[in-house]
């Protein structure tokens, strides 16, 4: 399936449910409404599925970049892969984060499309619109995650030939960065020895889950220095994330991800339910008490997953976005098998691949890694003390440099975030964001990402 999608695609899938009606008049009015306002909404698009393994749909959805001023083939190729495991870059990262239209359809002021051609996929197969046949095909480790992904883009750059020569940039957020981390060593193989053709860029790593351990490890002291934890709080983190380490260190993965469970209840309990993914913004729904009498890896599905399924984005997705897409077969919900996708990855949830970041460093690979102030679940400190336990020989002139501030792009003479550069690797430190730092501070990540493809 290819298609260039103009206003008029609205018009001729004619709503089939009364309900739908509505919202998809919303569509054709977000879309009659930002024509000549240089607005993203009215650019191509493309989706498709790719069977990557037997009985295993990947679904991908590409928006070309739009711009009144420049080509789309001038712009980079950024594919955007979300979290959980199990969240969907189709919906939350496209409606939420940095796709064109915001979740209310209105188009979004600082979406990725102005300056990037944006590839969002879901995966591993069971998130959002991807789905597997059989009850045996989703992955259960990041090497089948990362395999998977090949197969598609091999597919993809093969079809859509034109982004054969554009940069490729893999973006991604949470446990997506540790799945970016890993495609990225694959796809730079299958590129050496000419399996597939693309101009590989770079991966930027966000918010990422690259090592659990130094992430879980400084919950407390985090919490603890800015008022979040009292000392007797402090102290049962520290032992609740103590037993997590010691069950790395044995290698017990699956009992791993359960302590690990159990030490967010700890965190939850003392903090009266801090948020996770912005330790300032609690709302009433992050409420602890809701965990009650869920096992432990459910739980886990329930409080990473979730989020990133609001009950809007739900009926969008179901609603007019399945519609418009007319290729999502009926007995497939969006993220109705994201909990087993979290399900099937648990004995591999836990395991670190900063030895990958590592080869990646080691095969000239341009990393960046990205991480929002304000988040909880993979605390910027976390992300400091993986990077000091690279090999990569750049690392001590690295920690010898100094920080550059970078002004917040709404309001100059504020500091928005900070950059260090040195060789093929970047750490930008965002103020003010949590853990979806596009959906936070998107002028910032906007412009980062602009940054990160030497568009500036
Ligand atoms: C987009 O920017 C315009 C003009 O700066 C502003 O009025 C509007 O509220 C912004 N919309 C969103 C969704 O942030
Ligand atoms: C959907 O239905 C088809 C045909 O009945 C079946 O083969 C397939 O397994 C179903 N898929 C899912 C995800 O339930
Ligand atoms: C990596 O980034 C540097 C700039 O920091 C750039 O000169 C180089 O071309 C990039 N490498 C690739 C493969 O794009």
């Amino acid at each position: 399936m290819f298609r260039k999608t103009t206003p008029g695609i609205f018009q001729r899938s004619e709503p089939q449910m009364g309900q739908c009606r509505a919202t998809s008049v919303l569509l054709l009015f977000a879309l009659t409404a930002s024509k000549g306002l240089q607005s993203p909404v009215g650019g191509k698009e493309a989706w498709d599925y790719v069977e990557v393994r037997d009985g295993a749909h990947m679904f991908w959805w590409l928006y070309y970049a739009d711009s009144q001023f420049v080509n789309y083939q001038e712009f980079p190729l950024v594919m955007w892969l979300q979290g959980g495991p199990g969240g969907s870059g189709t919906g939350f990262g496209n409606f939420a984060e940095i796709g064109p239209l915001t979740l209310d359809l209105k188009p979004r002021n600082s979406s990725w499309v102005q300056a990037a051609n944006l590839l969002f996929v879901d995966n591993p197969v069971g998130s959002g619109f991807s789905y597997c046949d059989k009850p045996d095909c989703y992955a259960t480790n990041v090497a089948t995650v990362a395999s998977d992904m090949l197969t598609l883009l091999k597919r993809f750059f093969a079809k859509v030939d034109e982004f054969q020569s554009v940069p490729f940039y893999i973006f991604s957020e949470s446990y997506g960065g540790k799945m970016a981390a890993a495609i990225s060593l694959e796809l730079t193989k299958a590129i050496a020895q000419g399996e597939v053709k693309c101009k590989f860029a770079g991966v930027a790593l966000g918010d990422s889950w690259i090592s659990p351990v130094d992430s879980v490890m400084t919950w407390g002291p985090y919490l603890h220095a800015i008022s979040l934890l009292d000392d007797h709080g402090l102290n049962e983190v520290n032992s609740a994330a103590e037993a997590v380490k010691h069950a790395v260190e044995q290698q017990q993965f699956q009992k791993a991800t359960e302590l690990w469970s159990a030490a967010e209840s700890a965190v939850e309990q003392n903090s009266n339910g801090v948020n996770f993914y912005n330790i300032l913004s609690q709302t009433a729904e992050d409420t602890w008490a809701s965990s009650e009498g869920k096992n432990l890896i459910s739980l886990q599905a329930l409080r990473h997953i979730r989020p990133l399924q609001s009950q809007s984005l739900n009926e969008l997705m179901n609603g007019p976005i399945r519609e418009k897409l007319r290729i999502i077969p009926e007995n497939v919900t969006w993220g109705g098998q994201s909990d087993e996708v979290f399900r099937y990855m648990a004995g591999d949830f836990m395991r670190p691949v900063v030895n990958i970041v590592d080869q990646l460093l080691t095969a000239g690979v341009n990393v960046t890694v990205y991480n929002g102030q304000l988040d909880l679940i993979v605390d910027t400190i976390g992300q400091e003390l993986w990077v000091q336990k690279l090999k990569w020989k750049g690392l001590p002139a690295f920690n010898k440099l100094s920080w550059t501030a970078l002004d917040d792009p709404t309001s100059p003479g504020v500091t928005g975030a900070f950059v260090k550069t040195h060789q093929n690797f970047a750490f930008y430190w965002i103020l003010k964001a949590g853990h979806m730092i596009p959906s936070d501070q998107g002028p910032m990540a906007f412009q980062m990402m602009k940054m990160i493809t030497q568009q500036v």
